[in-house]
């Protein structure tokens, strides 16, 4: 069986933020055998996202932030999306990697896709507020991007917390975070696609 490998994607805009607080809490479940990676979006900042899908000369890019995060994406068995909500969705870096991921599906010579089938991904979020139900956008874009890409969904790790630190009060998320990485992970489905 292949050793599984995690790589949490921190989207915060700010440094020890509820977000990771929360993801690392999880993490720390995780069997000693089971590879983590974490990488800051804010400190590997990824550029602007330029549509050049349907260019014929687009290359795999073989250095700098976005080859890190593309080689760091397809060593992984699971990918955790570690993003704050921001306005009830994923954080502008956040969206950025994903906006990546649009191009390597298109990239000659990659088969993102091919790859990715099959992978898992996950999410943590905090938010401020406690009706966790409004981070519904953020959990659907999760979702449905696993389904387009025929991943398995793990589902989102969710809690409250305004100021850094709020969440290690949340004992509810604290409890979750035990046992969220043992959860079996489906094959991620469409809203439509749900019996
Ligand atoms: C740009 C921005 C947008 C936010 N939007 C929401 C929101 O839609 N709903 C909410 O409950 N909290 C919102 N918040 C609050 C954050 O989700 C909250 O402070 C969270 O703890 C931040 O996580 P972090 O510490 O990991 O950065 C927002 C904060 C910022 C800075």
């Amino acid at each position: 069986m292949t050793r599984r490998t995690f790589l949490f994607v921190l989207g915060s805009s700010r440094s020890d933020g509820n977000t990771e607080a929360l993801a690392r809490e999880a993490a720390a479940q995780l069997p000693s055998d089971v590879e983590q990676r974490w990488i800051n979006l804010a400190e590997h900042p990824l550029p602007d996202f330029v549509d050049l899908r349907h260019d014929a000369d687009r290359v795999r890019p073989e250095e700098g932030n976005t080859a890190l995060l593309l080689d760091s994406t397809l060593a992984a068995t699971d990918i955790v999306i570690a993003s704050p909500l921001y306005w009830y969705s994923v954080s502008t870096p956040t969206k950025r990697y994903m906006d990546h991921w649009a191009g390597w599906l298109r990239t000659p010579g990659l088969d993102f896709k091919a790859s990715m089938a099959g992978r898992t991904l996950w999410g943590v979020t905090v938010l401020a507020g406690d009706r966790l139900q409004v981070a519904d956008p953020l959990v659907g874009m999760l979702r449905n991007s696993a389904a387009y890409l025929e991943m398995r969904f793990g589902g989102v790790l969710l809690g409250s917390g305004s100021k850094p630190g709020d969440v290690l009060s949340d004992t509810e998320a604290l409890t979750h975070a035990k046992t969220f990485f043992a959860q079996e992970a489906l094959p991620a489905r469409f809203p439509h696609e749900s019996d």
